[in-house]
């Protein structure tokens, strides 16, 4: 057993509530088992006797979160993209970029050449970064492969990463982020592929727990999208949707109809999407870092929020439209983009984006029964945290109640 105690502010961010209700204590502690799951959680001076003598690791009066969730990344990817950074900063668009060969399918020829070790490599690189930020649990998508084989790979990678470094990983298979250039000729051909044999066989091999689709003009239609999830469903994959990114194509209520984990993007989302996902209860996901490099008006969380739905924030890390892990500043930017409170954006990467992948049960909040996962922050509270905005305010994460980062020491093994 483990106390973390003299804790300034714990924001417990339990889901009973709205998005702003993150259940702060002040003057707090939190007791764990060897197992790494929480026993108890409260106000310090109401400890019970039994975990008053045991070892105990002193919090100094700073901020304690849930270990923070990135429920969207396309995190295993070969080369960047800056050359289209900056073409895009001289007027070209995202997608008039993609339609001359680059974009997306410029990924895709990198990765499809990249091994399996370089892809883990880079791979363990980013999550110790993020594991340095705080953040504890990521969704990683394959999707740069869009062939069996490279898929494929790129799943298996994120099973390696799950196995060697401690953030814990949900995987999610992309097979459908666009048309492959075999393929160009013969869309039903590829989603054919998709739904006879890349979605038996992640689900076959257990590569994946959800299946995404980006339904946009340029991707697949929403016909497609349904077929697609209908069947990534029918295998045992939760669905999840790219939808009404770059235009307002029916995707939110795509995403309701199937009863999708998450809708994310949602830029363009219509009044009637809107309607649709909270009435389904589809959690939307906010990517802020997406919608500012792309230069994209931000999607209307506020609205969405006063219509009743629960909405999440992650990075979207990619090579092309997020190429950033910051999680903090996505919540940051959550907060000026969308006036989301301090408060609402915590919410949104924690239960929330634990939620949209199928996590709420064990991690995205501090109470008892669920995991240890927790970070120390540099601030007296939630709202002076994503104020002064600095390289990085976490102090110390912990996993199951083990610190594998901290300040002092860095990361590494469990200390
Ligand atoms: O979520 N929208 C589609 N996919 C990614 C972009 C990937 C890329 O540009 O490489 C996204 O923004
Ligand atoms: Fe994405």
């Amino acid at each position: 057993m483990k106390l973390l105690a003299n804790i300034g502010q714990l924001a417990t961010c339990r889901a009973d509530g709205g998005q702003g209700d993150i259940h702060v204590i002040s003057d707090a502690a939190i007791a764990w088992d060897e197992q790494g799951t929480l026993r108890w959680v409260g106000a310090e001076r109401q400890l019970p006797p039994e975990y008053r003598g045991i070892e105990r690791v002193d919090a100094h009066r700073l901020l304690v979160i849930p270990g923070l969730v990135d429920c969207h990344t396309h995190l295993a990817f070969a080369g960047w993209r800056a050359d289209e950074f900056e073409q895009r900063l001289a007027g070209r668009s995202y997608l008039e970029i993609a339609q001359a060969g680059g974009g997306i399918l410029s990924t895709v020829r990198q990765t499809r050449g990249a091994t399996e070790q370089e892809l883990m490599q880079r791979g363990l690189e980013f999550l110790e970064n993020m594991l340095a930020l705080g953040i504890t649990t990521v969704e990683c998508k394959s999707g740069y492969g869009l062939e069996e084989g490279t898929e494929l790979k790129l799943l298996r990678v994120y099973r390696r990463l799950a196995q060697e470094q401690p953030v814990r990983i949900v995987s999610t298979f992309l097979g459908a982020h666009v048309i492959p250039p075999e393929f160009r000729d013969n869309r039903d051909g590829y989603v054919d592929l998709l739904v006879n044999r890349m979605i038996p066989a992640v689900a076959r091999q257990e590569l994946a727990r959800c299946c995404d689709a980006f339904v946009e003009e340029s991707a697949f239609t929403i016909d497609e999208g349904r077929r697609i999830l209908r069947a990534g469903q029918a295998a045992g994959l939760a669905p999840k949707l790219h939808a009404d990114q770059l235009t307002s194509g029916g995707g939110a209520e795509l995403a309701a109809e199937v009863g999708a984990w998450s809708a994310d993007h949602l830029e363009c989302i219509s009044e009637r999407g809107i309607a649709a996902i909270a009435a389904a209860g589809v959690v939307a996901v906010s990517l802020p870092l997406a919608s500012i490099y792309l230069n994209q008006p931000p999607m209307p969380a506020r609205r969405l929020i006063d219509a009743g739905a629960a909405v999440a924030i992650a990075t979207d890390f990619n090579p092309g439209s997020a190429p950033s892990y910051h999680l903090p500043l996505a919540m940051t930017l959550a907060c000026t983009l969308h006036h989301m409170r301090p408060a609402e954006a915590l919410k949104g990467a924690t239960i929330y984006a634990a939620r949209a992948v199928g996590m709420e049960g064990s991690v995205g909040s501090l109470e008892a029964g669920k995991a240890a996962d927790f970070a120390m922050i540099d601030a007296p509270d939630v709202n002076h945290w994503l104020y002064h905005f600095r390289a990085n305010a976490c102090l110390m994460t912990s996993i199951r109640g083990k610190q594998y980062w901290s300040a002092d020491h860095g990361a590494g093994q469990p200390a």
